[in-house]
């Protein structure tokens, strides 16, 4: 896969990795790394904490909406979007349409555990992990809308990469072949 071929979209709760993930995938990839939060970061010029507490969800989900339509551009990257990204009617129909979309999921607990530890998360403050767990459930049908699913609990941000280059060289051999199936016979090879 080269910087001119689709990208690559990484959805998922918070602690799924998908910031760790799409790093590693995009080297191993030799494609450009991007995440839709450093770009909301870049517009606003402050962190997403700040923006959450100045301007309230309702502001960051426009920015989000925003950066949406900023992605339709890219082409050749791994894209890591935040949790609540694909989250809304209609949009993750536009990232498949950017390129194939991969759903990091994984255990609820160990979501909610990884996302505690690493970083300053808006969305976990003041809610307790019943209210995690209800907001994952809600958006569980979003993320579920996506090419694929790995299942990342007992796997560390290696062999997830691992996996993700092998179904999207599944991916590539069956779209190969669908395409073979499709020229008329006197035209192969
Ligand atoms: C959010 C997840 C965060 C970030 C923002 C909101 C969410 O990204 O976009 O704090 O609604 O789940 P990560 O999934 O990378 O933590």
């Amino acid at each position: 896969m080269g910087p001119g071929s689709a990208n690559v979209i990484l959805v998922g709760f918070m602690g799924a990795g998908k910031s760790a993930v799409g790093r590693l995938l995009a080297r191993r990839l030799d494609l450009c790394f991007v995440e839709t939060d450093d770009m909301i970061v870049a517009r606003e010029g402050k962190p997403i904490p700040e923006i959450f507490a100045e301007r309230g969800e309702t502001y960051f989900r426009a920015l989000e909406a925003e950066v949406l339509d900023l992605l339709a551009e890219k082409r050749g990257h791994v894209i890591a979007t935040g949790g609540g990204f694909p989250c809304r009617d209609g949009v993750m129909e536009r990232l498949k349409r950017l390129g194939t979309v991969v759903w990091l999921d994984g255990d609820f607990d160990r979501l909610y555990a990884r996302a505690q530890r690493s970083g300053d998360r808006p969305m976990l403050a003041g809610r307790s992990r019943e209210d995690l767990l209800a907001l994952y459930r809600q958006r569980e049908a979003y993320y579920a809308r996506a090419d694929a699913r790995v299942d990342t609990s007992h796997l560390g941000v290696d062999a997830v990469v691992g996996q993700i280059l092998r179904l999207l060289g599944e991916r590539q051999r069956s779209a190969g072949a669908e395409r073979m199936r499709a020229r008329p016979p006197d035209s192969r090879a």
